[in-house]
């Protein structure tokens, strides 16, 4: 391979990384694909929209976690990562295909790692790709199997909670202390600036009682984006919430084994549950009660 060369990412790269971002999983999703199942597509623009908004504010926030690497004056791969408080999340990570496999991924993964130097602890949510996996293990990263639930919600199984049940209120901008004091809780630390972004993309869901409180951001096609609580019966009662709210296909993402509720709400809701990627934690154990977000963690 020519010479690569490996440079913190500007925010003109933004869209063309954001092409190889989507071509890159697309390339994986076909590899992976399973008879039956539908064809995989490549990102639609709208969610094209969605990771270019990401990046930019993670460029904006972090720009010494977010790098590239170019051949030629192409690029050709890049790693976007954060620190929040003393932890390391990386976002995103991808290199051409035809170029994986040669050590490109790993310089790039060395370069965000090296912006979260002094982190007690780290997060990344991993695709099932073992050229990904590889790289996080031999980076000293736990990997802690990632469950989503798929289908559509029994409506008959719905318990009695919800908006109008006065537990659960839609949240704004001034539950912001609250959401980072339930991040620290659960995950160590705050999401901070990012809570901007995700009020700016998604419905804020608050439960605020005696007994505990809890928080859910939820995506406009009803899947669960995050969810933190200081106790599982309000993580419970959020995630219900959600499922009532949603009509035809749901999606609820990212669990892990620590977050055995969500399972036990899926059962009760007679939805499917599936497997899919990783957890890659650092200095930590899986958060719970959890739903991370997959960049955003
Ligand atoms: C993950 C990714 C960014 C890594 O970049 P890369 O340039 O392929 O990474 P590297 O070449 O540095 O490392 C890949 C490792 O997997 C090994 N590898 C290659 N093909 C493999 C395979 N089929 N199975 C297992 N290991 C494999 C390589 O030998 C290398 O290990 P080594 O350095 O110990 O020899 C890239 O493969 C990619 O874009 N994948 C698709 C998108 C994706 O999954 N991104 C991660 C999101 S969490």
């Amino acid at each position: 391979m020519d010479e690569v060369l490996l440079r913190p990412m500007r925010v003109e790269d933004v869209p063309v990384a954001e092409r190889l971002s989507a071509e890159s999983f697309h390339e994986l999703d076909v590899r992976h694909h399973r008879p039956g199942l539908p064809e995989p597509e490549l990102r639609p623009p709208a969610r094209a929209g969605t990771w270019i908004a990401r990046t930019t504010h993670l460029l904006g926030t972090d720009p010494g976690g977010c790098w590239v690497a170019e051949v030629d004056g192409a690029l050709v791969g890049f790693a976007t990562s954060f620190v929040r408080e003393l932890t390391w999340c990386l976002a995103t990570y991808a290199v051409r295909p035809g170029l994986q496999g040669r050590g490109l991924g790993k310089r790039l993964l060395d370069a965000a790692l090296e912006h979260g130097r002094g982190c007690l602890r780290g997060m990344l949510s991993a695709s099932s790709d073992p050229r990904a996996v590889r790289r996080y293990r031999l980076a000293g990263f736990s990997l802690h199997p990632q469950m989503f639930l798929a289908g559509t919600v029994d409506r008959s199984a719905i318990p009695l909670v919800g908006l109008g049940d006065d537990k659960v209120r839609a949240g704004g901008p001034g539950d912001v202390d609250l959401l980072d004091s339930l991040d620290r809780r659960t995950r160590g630390a705050a999401h901070g600036p990012d809570h901007a972004l995700m009020l700016a993309s998604w419905r804020l869901l608050v439960s605020d009682t005696r007994t505990g409180s809890g928080y859910a951001y939820v995506a406009p096609d009803g899947t669960l984006a995050l969810l933190a609580a200081s106790d599982r019966r309000t993580a419970t009662r959020l995630l219900w919430t959600v499922l009532a709210d949603s009509t035809g296909e749901v999606l609820v993402p990212h669990l892990t084994a620590a977050n055995e509720w969500a399972l036990d709400v899926g059962m009760a809701a007679r939805l499917e549950l599936h497997q899919e990627g990783y957890l890659g934690l650092r200095g930590m154990k899986p958060p719970a009660p959890y739903v991370h977000h997959g960049a955003l963690l």
